[in-house]
């Protein structure tokens, strides 16, 4: 089995494939909307503190242990210890998770391409028209389902490949637009404030949710805590660089998720005259934040308004993909169903599993659990709860358990480990400890017994 697994035919292929899966709404929808939630400057600095760290760990980690057995997860965890079974199992459920309301955004995203499509762009920038398109029942539900159907096509005829190539000329597409988009957003009267409030940071308005918060979201955008990587490194060649291609991929990820952020948050403060309520719209933020950019500009802006969805929503895509393909793997290990029966299955469960999220802004939305709409539960229970657990548990796996050497020594196969002594510190010590301080202590924050 183990000699039978297909590698990438060059390092680039790890870092496209992985920068694929990790570039998505994640920056440029999730990003934005957090930071503004969480104090702007002060979630960028902890944001990238914890990339530097704890993400660059866990990144390196998790590769290495892929590479090294040469398995996913489920088998890769129980290979290095039998008692930690459970955690390839804990693992595997964050992607089944996601995967539904990751695509309920995806037909947000489509959603949007026809509005400029067909010329409605202007009316899409005023206030009211996305609160009012999530909480129809038939066309978000509609536009979810084409979503998750594109999906499923790729990966059921196995084009990823192709899509791959795709993404060598749409991500540079990506960029140069966003950067675009960035400049004549930080041009707009009054924008200078939301400049500053993105990146000089108030350290009043930390809390250990902002943490929490950027780990999250620092998880999510880079495809960790979900044996995603895991498996991307089983299909990882000996000889590649390990350590640079993490380095690598965190550098593209961040500065995408970055962009994002100089996109949006600098309009919201032109357009709202300054009122920071306007920061805390959720979920909606882009959407609602966006089409009053591109509505600014002209009739250039709506042109530039379809291109910029056309973007994300490959962008979206790429990693919608890598989720279900995820899935998809899972369910095949464990059921042995041909791959068309699999596909079948698994976006027949997704469509099921995502329709409660897209309704629980409108025909279900007196039903709140935890206080939050249905997509923001989903989101909060799996990049605040079981992804800081799982990334925990594979912390003391390789700090205590196997030993860091199970991982250093798999790095130093293709390269000299330059930043092994930072690695070693993160994952014996110092990530456990915060992990395990961040989680209590925002939970107690959530019951309202007040911490820091
Ligand atoms: N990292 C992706 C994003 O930022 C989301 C994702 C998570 C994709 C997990 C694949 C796996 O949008």
């Amino acid at each position: 089995m183990e000699h039978s697994r297909g590698k990438f035919s060059s390092k680039l292929g790890f870092v496209l494939a992985a920068a694929g899966s990790a570039v998505g709404l994640g920056n440029i929808w999730r990003f934005p909307y957090l930071a503004a939630k969480y104090g702007g400057g002060i979630f960028l600095l902890v944001y990238l503190i914890l990339v530097l760290t704890l993400g660059f760990t866990l990144m390196v980690a998790e590769t290495a242990i892929g590479r090294r057995t040469g398995l996913s997860a489920i088998g890769a965890f129980e290979k290095l210890n039998h008692k930690f079974r459970f955690l390839g199992y804990l693992t595997c459920l964050v992607p089944i998770l996601i995967f539904p309301y990751y695509c309920v955004i995806g037909g947000w995203v489509i959603k949007y391409l026809t509005v400029y499509l067909s010329g409605q762009g202007i009316a899409a920038a005023q206030d009211t028209y996305f609160s009012n398109y999530i909480a129809q029942t038939g066309e978000p539900l509609l536009w979810l389902a084409i979503y998750a159907g594109l999906t499923a096509i790729i990966v059921y005829f196995g084009v990823q490949k192709g899509v791959e190539k795709a993404s060598r000329f749409m991500m540079p597409a990506l960029i140069i637009l966003s950067i675009g988009v960035a400049i004549y957003s930080v041009t707009r009267p009054g924008a200078l404030a939301g400049v500053a409030y993105f990146l000089i940071p108030d350290f009043s308005r930390f809390s250990a949710n902002t943490v929490l918060g950027a780990m999250g979201q620092m998880f999510y955008s880079l495809s960790l805590a979900m044996g995603i990587m895991v498996t991307y490194g089983s299909y990882m060649k000996q000889e590649d660089d390990l350590e640079k291609s993490v380095a690598q991929i965190e550098v593209f990820d961040t500065a995408i998720a970055f962009l994002a952020g100089m996109m949006i948050i600098p309009a919201v403060f032109s357009y709202s005259g300054g009122d920071e309520s306007a920061l805390n719209k959720g979920a909606g933020l882009m959407f609602v934040t966006l089409p009053k950019v591109f509505a600014d500009a002209g009739t250039l802006g709506q042109i530039f308004g379809g291109v910029f969805f056309l973007l994300v929503l490959f962008a979206a895509l790429t990693s919608s993909v890598s989720l279900m393909e995820t899935v998809v793997s899972i369910f095949q290990d464990k059921f042995h169903w041909t791959r068309k029966m699999t596909c079948t299955v698994v976006l027949i469960l997704c469509l099921i599993m995502a329709a409660p999220s897209s309704l629980g802004y409108g025909a279900l939305d007196f039903i709140h659990p935890l206080g939050l709409a249905i997509l923001d539960f989903f989101d909060f229970i799996t990049n605040s709860v079981m992804m800081p657990i799982v990334a925990f548990f594979t912390c003391l796996l390789i700090g205590w358990v196997v030993g860091p050497k199970y991982v250093t020594e798999e790095v130093k196969r293709s390269s000299a480990f330059k930043r092994e002594k930072i690695f070693v510190v993160v994952i014996k010590y110092i990530a456990p400890i915060c992990i395990a301080l961040i989680l209590v202590s925002s939970i107690l924050d959530t019951l309202g017994i007040a911490t820091i």
